[in-house]
């Protein structure tokens, strides 16, 4: 891994590095427009299919497929490490290979970790001078060990310990504030965040505390008060209980996702180290993803009153974009009135184990959730069931699981497959005829059945050929747009945002370590217009129009479908009226 080399040394390397120098000093490269051409090393060919193009810092075989950058091209053709080859690349160049010590943001970072690591630690001693705030803990079934794994502490009450105590200098203060332990008030003055309540600091994956949750003793407003977003802490992204699930555990087998910090702590208390909490926020994208990288097996645990159910319907939905081969994402749904925490401390560990074994398959639940909303006794209401599901069976990206869906609820509707299929392909009714019959290739060719992934594709391809076509591209536009592939995107166009001198090869390698990036190759290789009124940043922008548009249309129809059956939450209709 890249490690403790600075990223933008990384970047300025690749962009200095001439490809085909390092290539040609060990391949006989003959020039061919303006490209260069030779018999491919890493295969046996007579007639030269690999190209390196200067312009892209990069190479490719049309026979065999290897492709790459400087770098990979050392790594392949002399069998090196990443860093052995930007410590060689480096080094032909005349160059040392800094190392990140002397990294100054990442020298500030180190700052408030520290800081808000103190704070959990002083927060800690204090719980233990508390009589009343232990009492409390030990009432909810916390044991001392237990606490201790969590780093549970107290923040006294009063408006200025931390502020006293950690905020001695005005840089100090300015660490308390970045990391919202402390408020500013109008008029300068500042005051403590946190005041009596037992807290939970909240880890980032190496166990590094970013911020906290503190919930009140008594019946106090709010009775969780967290942390605001700082630059450590993106509450969307984050999941409490993670660190400690990977500590406690060699390997994760499945991971349960519960709503509160009571829910982790307590089901860890009985042994089940696999909980982690989202921070009063729904699932979001962001934190599938990373739950899909620890374990193929998610499962998401609710209340079974109807708020539990909701909130399992909204996990659903955003689930389904994240849906891939091989990934099993399942809800279980505990007794009305309970939650993990009351459930495994009334119940116990089995009773709660055998509940998650109870749990349904994500395509189980939609349908059951569906067919509640319908008479299926009927026709009519059977073909409303289809109806429904269709903006769904849409969010889900091409592939054999969207196929098996397709099955089932052809199944529970009564349909053949290949009949539903055609109902669920259009994405309004009467509209756009005319697709490729059911049981034809649908993820090959390039226009899959909604078209959208190909813009994606292409998206990608003219940022990869010309990156600074993203400079100016709107990824806001992104956000509601929920197709395979657009976070990719989008942390391309970031990249490029960020790094406005990046090049094809800096790109690649940025993405070298990335499950998603290992595609990107292929794409860089693909040829574009090189014609000088080919406008890059104008047909990107070209791209993401599409993609909003597309985005919003099926949000829409979403909506309005959801709403003719099972009505909207305020914050929908809002949405709603907003979108159209
Ligand atoms: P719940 O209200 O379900 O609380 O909120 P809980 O987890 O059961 O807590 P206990 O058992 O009463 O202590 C679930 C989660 O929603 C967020 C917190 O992350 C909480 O764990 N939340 C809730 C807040 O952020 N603020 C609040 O005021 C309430
Ligand atoms: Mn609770």
């Amino acid at each position: 891994m890249a490690g403790l080399i600075p990223q933008d040394f990384i970047d300025d390397l690749i962009a200095r590095a001439d490809i085909i120098e390092v290539v040609g000093r060990r391949v006989q490269l003959k020039k061919a427009g303006r490209e260069f051409k030779a018999c491919c090393p890493f295969h046996d060919e007579k007639t030269p299919s690999f190209t390196v193009s200067p312009g892209k810092g990069f190479y490719h075989c049309f026979g065999c497929g290897a492709h790459g950058t400087a770098i990979g091209f050392l790594m392949e053709f002399d069998h090196m490490s990443f860093v052995e080859a930007i410590e060689s690349l480096a080094g032909s160049m005349g160059v040392d290979v800094p190392r990140s010590e002397s990294d100054k943001p990442a020298r500030r970072y180190d700052e408030l970790f520290s800081l808000l690591d103190s704070v959990a630690r002083h927060w800690q001693a204090c719980l233990k001078e508390c009589p009343a705030a232990i009492e409390y803990v030990k009432k909810r079934g916390i044991d001392g060990s237990t606490a201790k794994r969590y780093g549970i502490g107290y923040a006294p009450d009063g408006w200025s310990n931390v502020l006293d105590k950690f905020g001695k200098s005005p840089e100090a203060i300015e660490r308390l504030l970045a990391t919202g332990l402390i408020i500013r008030k109008d008029n300068g003055q500042h005051y403590d965040r946190f005041r009596d309540r037992i807290m939970f600091p909240i880890r980032d994956a190496r166990g590094r505390t970013i911020a906290f949750g503190g919930r009140t003793m008594g019946d106090g407003e709010p009775k969780y008060l967290n942390s605001p977003e700082t630059v450590l802490f993106h509450k969307g992204r984050e999941l409490y209980g993670l660190y400690e699930a990977r500590q406690a555990l060699r390997h994760i087998d499945q991971l349960v996702v519960v709503e509160g910090y009571m829910d982790t702590v307590a089901l860890a208390r009985h042994g089940i180290d696999f909980a982690v909490a989202t921070l009063g926020t729904a699932t979001t994208s962001d934190h599938l993803n990373r739950l899909f990288r620890l374990t193929e097996n998610v499962c998401f645990a609710f209340d079974g009153d109807r708020a539990g159910r909701k909130a399992a319907w909204r996990a659903l939905e955003n689930a389904l974009p994240q849906i891939r081969e091989g990934r099993q994402i399942r809800f279980m749904f505990l007794p009305d009135g309970h939650d993990p925490d009351s459930y495994v401390n009334e119940f116990g560990t089995d009773a709660f184990l055998k509940a998650l074994d109870e749990g349904v398959a994500l395509s189980q639940f939609l349908i059951d959730e569906l067919a509640s909303q319908v008479d299926m006794t009927t026709v009519d209401g059977r073909a409303r069931l289809a109806e429904l599901a269709r903006p769904l069976v849409h969010m889900i990206p091409l592939g054999v699981y969207r196929e098996l869906l397709i099955d089932s609820l052809a199944e529970a509707v009564g349909l053949t497959a290949a009949k539903l299929e055609k109902m669920l392909g259009s994405e309004t009714p009467g509209k756009k005829r005319g697709r490729a019959p059911a049981g034809a290739p649908r993820s090959t060719g390039p226009k899959s059945m909604s078209g959208q992934p190909s813009v994606v594709r292409h998206a990608i391809t003219i940022l990869l050929n010309h990156p600074q076509a993203g400079l100016k591209a709107d990824i806001e536009m992104l956000a509601s747009v929920s197709r395979k592939g657009t976070d990719l995107l989008q942390s391309l166009i970031e990249t490029v945002q960020s790094e406005p001198n990046i090049t094809t090869a800096g790109l690649l390698e940025r993405f070298r370590h990335d499950e998603q990036g290992r595609h990107l190759g292929k794409l860089a290789a693909n040829e574009m217009p090189l014609d000088d009124d080919f406008d890059a940043g104008a047909e990107l922008a070209d791209c993401l129009d599409q993609l909003a548009l597309a985005g919003r249309k099926e949000r829409i129809d979403f909506l309005i479908e959801k709403q003719r059956h099972s009505g909207l939450s305020d914050e929908e209709k809002t949405e709603l009226r907003q979108l159209h």
